[in-house]
């Protein structure tokens, strides 16, 4: 019989420290990574560079030309050796684009758009057929990977996610107080949160840790643990 493959599904608010976290346990356990945000990014990129509204009467517009676009997510290591997520959309390398305060807040809203989230949360099953992942969003326990063996939710006290996501930024923007950053931080969420469609929650069966006292090494250590537990029982 086949083996299923190992599923290990990452949600929680912005800069929780899920992307570090998700990046360095695959790393580990030589589990394929997936920035589901980074897609929701390139589809409010494809909004935006097409000067569309985002809202439910473009939802077919932009849902199509998600669906017909080649969105690429490439593994691969940095100048410092760190796993990043080359994001190609169209055949341009949109890796740093899609990272700015604009397209952020487009990827929020984009979010909101049953459509898009349909089109993008296939895309996410198919790859968890192929290849054993750490996939990290805000709806992945509750709707792309139901079953998967481990669901984490990871959260952080918003001035320290705040802070976090001020340095990730600064190069890129580096105009935008942390003031300003929290402020947007708490938008953000307040929309993940709030929206109809799969708003993130904290499933039931997720595990909830609070990274806001501790390293990335403690936390990563710790989910191995769990898998290994979980392997061990089955
Ligand atoms: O994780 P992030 O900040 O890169 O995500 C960008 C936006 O995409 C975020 O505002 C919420 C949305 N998102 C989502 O709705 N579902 C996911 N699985 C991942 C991200």
């Amino acid at each position: 019989m086949q083996k299923t493959n190992f599923q290990i599904a990452i949600d929680g608010p912005v800069a929780a420290g899920k992307g570090t976290i998700a990046k360095t346990l695959a790393g580990k356990l030589h589990f394929l990574y997936v920035d589901t945000g980074a897609m929701y990014r390139a589809a409010g990129l494809l909004a935006v560079q097409n000067q569309w509204q985002i809202n439910l009467d473009n939802q077919d517009k932009i849902a199509a030309a998600l669906a017909a676009a080649q969105l690429h997510l490439e593994n691969i290591l940095d100048e410092n050796r760190q796993l990043m997520t080359l994001v190609t959309l169209n055949g341009e390398d949109v890796s740093e684009k899609i990272r700015t305060q604009e397209i952020s807040e487009a990827a929020s809203k984009v979010a909101t758009l049953p459509k898009v989230r349909q089109v993008l949360v296939e895309k996410q099953q198919h790859l968890a057929t192929k290849f054993n992942v750490v996939m990290e969003g805000r709806d992945i326990g509750l709707r792309v990977l139901p079953d998967a063996q481990l669901k984490l939710y990871l959260t952080a006290d918003l001035a320290e996610r705040a802070k976090r996501r001020f340095e990730q930024n600064r190069l890129l923007e580096p105009n935008l107080t942390l003031e300003e950053v929290k402020k947007r931080v708490q938008e953000r969420d307040q929309l993940d949160m709030s929206r109809e469609i799969d708003p993130l929650t904290i499933v039931p069966d997720a595990i909830v840790l609070d990274t806001t006292h501790l390293d990335i090494e403690t936390v990563v250590n710790n989910i191995v643990g769990l898998v290994q537990t979980h392997e061990a029982s089955t």
